[in-house]
């Protein structure tokens, strides 16, 4: 795989951080600093640069600084013994992204060059909380083993709009339905061909990596779980059938918003049994698969965000965690409030501290 990192970091007006210019190291970026002082912000910038989205919003605008008109991120990506700039310009309403200052050829273009994976507290609902996160998961493997799949996702889901939209406004009779059905049957297959290839390799290596995490005598099977035939012309009847009551329900009852990942626990659903390590395990199990996944697509490592890895962490998930901190060669940010319990077990030349106050950051030394 070839190396990849982000030699140089500048922020500007980005939530908290107003002026922010970071060189991090190649391997292991130690975050610190007390709670609200900026610390998920920088992750988040870093993955807006990478990806050009957040991964707590989807409004963009919560991103520009209180009173600032702009906000920035450039990152300086050195790939491979290359390196290039990959920068994002948000401002309300809009966003610009740049390669080398050129626009690349698409958003999805843009967001698999960097391939990066994060990783925070809320993750936890992959394995406890409803498909949504779980879909998410599956998208985001997708685009990076084929970036046409965000074109196709968001084609299915604009066409789904407007059959619901038809419904609700003119009823099942409307004339235009069979069109926007035929868009959603084409676009839906393409998005569930997408998911179904990312389903397999993701089930594949989350199950034997919870094999090295859990208790070995406890089994986790993964598979895709589509929500609507695969099959054209079943898929077009389905729909067909439901318009009566996707219009009272106000959604459609077939399709691939309802897609699922399943899990199961020596043949029971994970969610609503597992305890709470199963479903640490479980988590922890797929976004390593989420790594090696992604890694592979592109032919690299990809970074790696953890956010607050010191909460709740008890002895034996500290171990489990710097076990899989291990594992990964590739650069890492993690942030905490209690540096003292972060043992990279990495010599000095592979980490770098850092130490955030009211949107401020400064590299520390020790010793
Ligand atoms: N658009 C914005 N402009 C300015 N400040 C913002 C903006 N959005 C959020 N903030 C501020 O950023 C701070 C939170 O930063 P962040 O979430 O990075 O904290 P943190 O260091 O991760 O804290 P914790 O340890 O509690 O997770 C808050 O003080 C919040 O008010
Ligand atoms: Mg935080």
């Amino acid at each position: 795989m070839r190396p990849l990192h982000v030699a140089h970091l500048q922020v500007r007006a980005f939530r908290n951080l107003a002026a922010v210019d970071l060189e991090p190291g190649e391997r292991f970026n130690v975050v610190s600093g007390d709670n609200g002082q900026g610390k998920t912000n920088l992750l988040e910038s870093l993955y807006v640069a990478a990806t050009s989205k957040s991964f707590r919003t989807s409004k963009m605008n919560e991103l520009v600084g209180f009173g600032a008109e702009l906000a920035s991120v450039r990152a300086t990506v050195a790939d491979d013994f290359e390196s290039r700039v990959q920068s994002v310009g948000l401002k309300p309403g809009a966003r610009l992204v740049r390669i080398d200052d050129k626009r690349p050829a698409s958003l999805a273009a843009y967001a698999v060059r960097t391939p990066i994976v994060v990783f925070h507290p809320g993750e936890m609902t992959l394995s406890m909380g409803a498909s949504g996160e779980r879909r998410r998961l599956l998208d985001r493997t997708s685009l990076y083993m084929s970036p046409q799949s965000m074109a196709d996702l968001e084609a299915y889901t604009r066409a789904m709009k407007e059959r619901q939209r038809a419904l609700e406004t003119r009823g099942p009779s409307a004339s235009d339905l069979p069109e926007w059905e035929t868009l959603v049957v084409r676009h839906g297959l393409a998005v569930m061909g997408h998911r179904a290839r990312a389903a397999e390799l993701v089930s594949d290596k989350a199950i034997l990596a919870f094999s090295r995490i859990a208790a070995p005598e406890l089994v986790l099977t993964a598979g895709y779980a589509p929500s609507a035939p695969s099959d054209e012309a079943a898929f077009l009847e389905a729909l067909a059938s439901r318009r009566t009551s996707d219009m009272r329900r106000g959604s459609a009852g077939v399709g691939p918003h309802r897609d699922d990942l399943s899990l199961a626990i020596d043949g029971h659903p994970v969610r609503g049994v597992a305890s709470q390590g199963q479903h640490r395990a479980v988590t922890l199990a797929l976004k390593s698969a989420e790594i090696e996944v992604v890694g592979q697509a592109r032919g690299v490592r990809p970074i790696l965000l953890l956010d607050d890895v010191s909460s709740e962490l008890d002895r034996v998930r500290t171990a489990a965690l710097f076990s899989f901190l291990r594992e990964q060669r590739g650069q890492v940010f993690l942030t905490t409030t209690r540096p003292e319990l972060i043992d990279t077990g990495a010599d000095g030349s592979a980490r770098r501290d850092f130490v955030v106050k009211s949107g401020v950051i400064v590299r520390t030394f020790s010793g």
